[in-house]
Formats: structure tokens, sequence, C-alpha cells
């Protein structure tokens, strides 16, 4: 298993040598991490799961006209071609299927424990002090506000609407960031996301706190 996971460490490393921060390989290995960490505490198979977490991003289906199926057939073919048995191929490939954007437009219906905790491990990358930094990033790379009192938050919004907004970067938090905490699958996921949703709620508190100068 040490081997398998090792060469696809470097297969993904390589492949992402290129990739834009918010979906970079520290992305990949914060995931890793993440899955790991859950992993301690929920019954999955090990080995399905921390290779989905290595290969779920390799190659974004934003970056190649929407084509979701290319992700899991690079993942295959790498996998394959280091012995991998097509047992773990498949459900590796099914996992990052699904975990794409028609996944969560409901066209999937794909389940097992091993996608539940690689997906907790990718939404656990959107939250917490890394969410912060990721959202900010990513708004100040589209060149967008960091707030405006005038914009208001949106209540329901669908995947389109949230690749499509201009809106300020704070309103990302209230449209999408605290809303994932009450979407993990896994107990433990949601465990751990209480304390990275806290972190995000005390920075608004004091975001806001600052922005009218009250201390
Ligand atoms: P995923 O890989 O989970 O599909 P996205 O590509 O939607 O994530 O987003 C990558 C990162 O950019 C995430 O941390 C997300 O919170 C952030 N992000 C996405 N859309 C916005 C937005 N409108 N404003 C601020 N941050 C955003
Ligand atoms: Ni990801």
């Amino acid at each position: 298993m040490q081997q398998i996971i090792d060469l696809t460490v470097a297969f993904v490393q390589d492949r992402l040598k290129f990739a834009e921060s918010g979906h970079d390989w520290w992305h990949i290995q914060r995931v890793w991490n993440n899955t790991k960490l859950i992993l301690q505490h929920e019954e999955a198979n090990h080995l399905v799961c921390e290779l989905a977490a290595l290969l779920h991003d390799i190659a974004d289906s934003k970056f190649h006209d929407g084509d979701e199926t290319i992700g899991p057939r690079v993942a295959g073919e790498f996998l394959t071609s280091i012995g991998v048995e097509n047992e773990v191929v498949e459900h590796v490939q099914q996992i990052i299927l699904n975990m794409s954007f028609k996944a969560s437009l409901g066209e999937v219906t794909f389940h097992s424990k091993e996608l539940e905790v690689a997906q907790d491990a990718d939404r656990l990358d959107a939250i917490g002090a890394i969410g912060i930094a990721r959202a900010f990033n990513y708004g100040g790379y589209k060149n967008r506000e960091i707030y405006d009192p005038n914009v208001k938050p949106k209540k329901h919004m669908s995947k389109e609407e949230y690749k499509n907004t201009s809106a300020p970067t704070i309103n990302h938090f209230y449209e999408k960031l605290l809303l994932l905490k009450d979407k993990m699958n896994t107990s433990t996921a949601k465990s751990i996301a209480e304390h990275r949703h806290q972190f995000m709620e005390d920075f608004l508190q004091q975001f806001h706190d600052e922005w009218n100068g009250i201390r």
C-alpha cells in the first residue's frame, strides 16, 4: 500500500506543478491530511479514501470544457499502470466523478462510505482558517471587493450562481462556507467542522466590528 501511495503522490505533484493556488498540490496534501484525520475515527477502506483524496482534482472540469470524465479516466489509467486492482480503481473513479460538478447537481447516484470520507475531507479544506485564506485569495484573483454592506448575501444559490457571482468575498461566507458544517457526511468530520466553523464566525464578528470602528 505504501508504494502505491508514494507513486500516486509523485504523479499528482507532477500533474499539479502549474495548477492555480485554489487547487494546487498543497490543497491536495491538506485534503489527504483531513482524510487521514477522519479515518482515525471512521470505518472505511484506507487505500480507496487516500487515493481518492490524492486524485480528486487532477483534471478540474472547469478547465476542460466541463468534461467530468477526464479526471476519472486519467486517474484510472494511472492506477492501472501501477498495478492497482480493478475493484479499487473503479471505486476511486466513482468517487472522483461524484465529487465533481455534476454530482452536486444530483445527476450521479453512487454512494459509499469512502466517498463520504473524501467529500468531507475536501469540504473541510473550504472552511476554517484555510477556508478564509482560500476565499480571499479567490476573491482577489477575481478582483472582487472584500465587503460591501449594500450587497446582501443571497439565501439559496445554485452551483452556477456561485461560479458567476461578482459579489464581495464576505458574501461567500454566508452563501456557502457557513453552510458547509451541516453538509458533512460523517460524524467525525462534523465535529472537526464545528471547530473550524466557530473560527469563521469569530473572524466575521471581528471583521464587522473593525469595519464599524467598534474595536
Ligand atoms: P471546489 O474545489 O470545492 O469545487 P471551488 O472551485 O468552488 O471549490 O472553490 C475553490 C476555493 O475558492 C474554495 O475555497 C472556495 O471557497 C473559494 N471560492 C469559490 N467561489 C468563491 C467566491 N465566489 N468567493 C470567494 N471564494 C470562493
Ligand atoms: Ni478539492
